[in-house]
């Protein structure tokens, strides 16, 4: 049983070279794209604060300077649209610095997302957290954010939750993908999962996605962790090692996920906040 066991802390890995959005990510940081008039982590920051978590860790890297701006007041900015029309553009970004507190730590060699939540453990400590991949934006119409049900499901299981959604085979190749036994409806006991395999190696048609609860011996296992496919720290990797002593819950969660770092997703996430 960990000492501090509620979730307080929400881990943002942003150091990575979306190389995907060439060359709109030369000089923007990805998380920075917006869609429609928001940034992609401002997005996922709110859906952490929706969920009740108010400290915001974001591992950056080098030219990402942008990220820490945003999330910072810009007196010039509201010195200009005070009493304007336009001052209503700021309310979002304003709650959000208000509530919430950030920090930050940089990535120094961009060794894959492992070593990215390995970098935030100085910003998280000896507590379970939570990973929001600001890249995959999930939406709930209906209720819940994907975030506020993997925190119920990890205040039962107390153990690391992964979010999954099944996927056809043929995409196997872009995601890490688990096996387990259905303990409750969509709720899964991991006994295997692997890093991006191929279809006929993939252990199911359950893929994860950009949203995560993790205990603080993952930091541990990953500092012990070998680099693994496509040479990069994978939290795969750590992951099963929790995995084969039970500690890993994967979660279909309910609602949309749109894969922000490849442009179809983009698009589709930009026509749906658009609609909505
Ligand atoms: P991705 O693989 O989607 O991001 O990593 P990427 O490497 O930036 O994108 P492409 O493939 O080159 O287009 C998922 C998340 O992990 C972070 C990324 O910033 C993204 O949020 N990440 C990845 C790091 O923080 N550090 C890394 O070394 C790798």
């Amino acid at each position: 049983m960990q000492k501090n066991n509620k979730i307080r802390k929400c881990l943002f890995p942003a150091a990575g070279y979306g190389t995907r959005f060439l060359p709109a990510t030369k000089a923007i940081p990805k998380e920075m794209l917006p869609v429609l008039t928001k940034p992609l982590l401002q997005y996922g920051v709110e859906e952490a604060l929706g969920a009740g978590l108010t400290t915001m860790a974001i591992v950056t890297g080098r030219g990402k300077r942008a990220i820490e701006d945003h999330f910072d007041v810009s007196y010039e900015l509201e010195h200009q649209i005070k009493g304007t029309s336009k001052e209503h553009y700021m309310t979002g970004i304003r709650d959000v610095i208000s509530k919430c507190t950030f920090s930050y730590t940089r990535q120094i060699e961009m060794k894959g997302l492992g070593h990215a939540i390995l970098s935030g453990e100085t910003l998280i400590g000896d507590e379970p957290f939570a990973v929001v991949l600001a890249d995959d934006l999930c939406d709930n119409e209906d209720g819940e954010s994907v975030l506020s049900q993997m925190i119920e499901v990890y205040e039962k299981y107390k153990c690391s939750v992964v979010a999954v959604e099944e996927i056809p085979l043929k995409d196997s190749n872009k995601y890490g993908v688990i096996a387990g036994n259905e303990e409750e409806d969509g709720i899964f006991r991991v006994n295997n999962m692997v890093e991006k395999p191929d279809p006929q190696d993939a252990p199911s048609n359950l893929a994860i996605i950009g949203r995560y609860i993790l205990t603080p011996d993952i930091f541990d296992i990953l500092g012990e962790t070998k680099p693994g496919k496509g040479g990069e720290i994978q939290i795969t990797d750590a992951l099963l090692i929790q995995a084969k002593q039970g500690n890993v819950i994967a979660y279909k969660f309910k609602g949309k996920r749109f894969d922000c770092g490849s442009v179809d997703g983009f698009v589709e996430a930009t026509n749906y906040f658009y609609k909505k």
